[in-house]
């Protein structure tokens, strides 16, 4: 018998490798781990408070008691940060509770941090949930008024870094904060806290159910003075550099879905961590169409986080977290 050495190959057999799941999983270009999950959450006052947000099945307002035991689930499911949004107890024209010692965010903290040191906890760094009209900044003459808004923002995030916040997070897209927030955490000894800026923060249809469970929702206009206009890429690059030349540590962009070239570019152009948020809408949409069973919900989440991170993502901020970590387990 001779050995047929004769070359048989006119076309690549991409499907020898998709032959088993041992296959695949050998020449997988990319994996997901719960340990690159942040996990969103809105703390509210109360005593045994767990109420489902209606826009957003599975999600819940908690109370600061509910707190440990969250903490708990999440070490079990190998997801080890999350991100903090408070509703306050009320709302007046400076939004007073987002830099309160007491506020829900800074006593959530300390809560947080009692029940589990090492879970990273960080805080979303806003006005809108505390402000009665419902804008990231304070209003002077009917407008959103920059400069005056950043001393309250910076006042936040130190007061977030005291109750023991591992990471705050600006989400306003406001000009400058992130260079005030810089200088207010150094000035108050706290070189050390770093920041991760909603740095490329679309004016986006897609917070629609965050707006409803976090009741931020604007009284008059919109965001869009402030917030980026979703056709601008080239900008958004613009916006990620300016918030490292201000000391941003890592920088977002949000949503995550409609948003991938932007998540890319910046993963080509910028060599700091990069995160993505995968917003309420974007969840919603999934779990509204996995109701009606026109998909397989669970298996259409694992593929958009699989995206995201494919992207160019390092970390995902998702409420599919706990979900999709128990699927990867
Ligand atoms: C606050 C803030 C918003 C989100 C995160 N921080 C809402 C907004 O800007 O209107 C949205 C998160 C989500 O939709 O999941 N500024």
């Amino acid at each position: 018998m001779t050995l047929e050495t004769r070359t048989t190959q006119r076309f690549a057999r991409f499907r020898r490798l998709r032959g088993s799941e041992g296959l695949r999983r050998l020449v997988r270009e990319t994996r997901l781990s719960p340990e690159e999950f942040v996990y969103p959450l809105f703390v509210v006052h109360g005593r045994d408070v767990r109420e489902e947000i209606p826009s957003m099945p599975g999600q819940y307002h908690l109370s600061l008691d509910r707190l440990a035991a969250e903490a708990e689930e999440l070490r079990s499911l190998g997801v080890r940060a999350v991100l903090l949004f408070g509703l306050p107890a009320a709302k007046d024209d400076a939004g007073s509770e987002a830099y309160a010692d007491d506020g829900i965010v800074q006593q959530a903290v300390r809560a947080f941090k009692a029940a589990d040191p090492e879970l990273t906890v960080i805080t979303d760094v806003c006005l809108c949930e505390y402000t009665d009209h419902g804008h990231c900044g304070v209003i002077v003459d009917g407008e959103i008024d920059n400069d005056s808004s950043l001393e309250l923002l910076a006042r936040t995030a130190v007061s977030h870094a005291r109750a023991g916040a591992d990471l705050v997070a600006p989400s306003d897209m406001l000009d400058g904060r992130v260079a005030a927030i810089r200088s207010a955490l150094d000035g108050a000894n706290m070189a050390e806290t770093p920041i991760m800026a909603y740095a490329a923060k679309y004016a986006s249809a897609f917070y629609g159910p965050f707006r409803e469970a976090a009741e931020s929702a604007p009284q008059f206009g919109d965001r869009r003075g402030y917030q980026m206009d979703p056709p601008n890429a080239r900008e958004a690059l613009r916006e990620i550099e300016a918030d490292i030349a201000e000391g941003a540590d890592i920088a977002m962009v949000k949503p995550a879905l409609a948003y991938l070239d932007v998540l890319s570019q910046a993963r080509q152009r910028f060599d700091l961590p990069l995160a993505a948020y995968n917003v309420s809408g974007e969840y919603a949409m999934v779990h509204a169409a996995a109701r009606n069973g026109w998909i397989d919900g669970p298996r259409v989440a694992l593929e958009i986080l699989t995206s995201i991170k494919r992207a160019g993502a390092d970390m995902i901020i998702t409420y599919h977290a706990k979900e999709v970590a128990r699927a990867l387990q």
